[in-house]
């Protein structure tokens, strides 16, 4: 069971009262928030130690909680700050032909996850396809959550290997799967996310079924292997071992990401240039 602060979480939001008050949607960001901020991000997709007794909504109670927010849950992190009165930052400029590390380090909002799950992938002896895959499986949620898995892999088709992208892809569907023999349960704070009642939609099903049958399905599972399970509570993962995999398989373009002309490079200006009205 993961370790969390529940008094402190309790009390950063505002005291019991306040968060017998807050809607299950924004419990759950609270809890997502509080193991970022406790370093466990590898295990952001677990239930955390003292919120057990918080029962899961239904989709019905999920849906009714629309009408209560400011915005909607499918937009990218990059681009608000769902804390109570909270505001969004300055950004560093970017160079002007900016690279993957660039956008990493001062774009993305998910890298301890991604570099976690990055590391699991690395120690468990998967190759540097998936290695990268699990580098960038969810670095695309800055931009758009909602589908990032096919979202995720429009944005890297142009630079990495095809069997990376379809990993990103394909993880997103995978994830509401179980699979015994490669390790993978039904992750707990999905209960709570998408409601206890949760039938995935159609689109979803058909793309398990369809990865499920795929020569590379064993590649886009080995993510949601590595996206769910802590291997070290006490380390922040730098970005450094996974320097050289990511310059031998993503092809950064000359121009920079974003200045290629490719089709894509409207998307790496959106999260690059976030504030920029029209
Ligand atoms: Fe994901
Ligand atoms: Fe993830």
């Amino acid at each position: 069971m993961l370790q969390i602060d529940r008094r402190a979480l309790i009390s950063s939001l505002g005291g019991a009262a306040a968060v017998a008050a807050m809607t299950h949607e924004a419990r759950a960001d609270a809890m997502e928030d509080a193991l970022h901020a406790s370093m466990q991000p590898e295990a952001m997709h677990a239930e955390p130690e003292g919120m057990e007794n918080v029962p899961p909504p239904t989709v019905a109670q999920l849906d009714a909680e629309i009408t209560t927010r400011s915005y909607r849950r499918g937009v990218g992190g990059l681009f608000l700050n769902t804390k109570p009165g909270g505001k969004v930052d300055h950004l560093k400029p970017l160079p002007a032909a900016p690279t993957l590390i660039d956008f990493f380090i001062d774009r993305f909002r998910t890298n301890q996850h991604c570099l976690q799950s990055a590391n699991k992938a690395m120690h468990s002896g998967a190759d540097e396809e998936i290695i990268l895959a699990c580098f960038l499986h969810d670095t695309v949620q800055a931009l758009i959550r909602t589908d990032h898995g096919w979202w995720g892999a429009q944005l890297y088709a142009p630079y990495v290997p095809e069997r990376t992208a379809f990993a990103i892809n394909y993880h997103q569907a995978l994830r509401f799967y179980p699979d015994k023999e490669a390790g993978y349960v039904y992750p707990d704070l999905y209960r709570h996310t998408f409601g206890v009642d949760y039938v995935p939609p159609p689109h979803i099903q058909a793309a398990y079924k369809y990865a499920r049958n795929h020569k590379w399905y064993g590649a886009a599972r080995m993510v949601t292997v590595c996206d769910l399970y802590a291997f070290d509570h006490s380390k922040v993962m730098k970005i450094d071992p996974f320097l050289d995999i990511v310059a031998r398989h993503f092809k950064n373009p000359k121009e920079g990401l974003g200045n290629d002309n490719s089709p894509v490079a409207h998307m790496w200006r959106s999260i690059n240039f976030p504030d920029t009205p029209l």
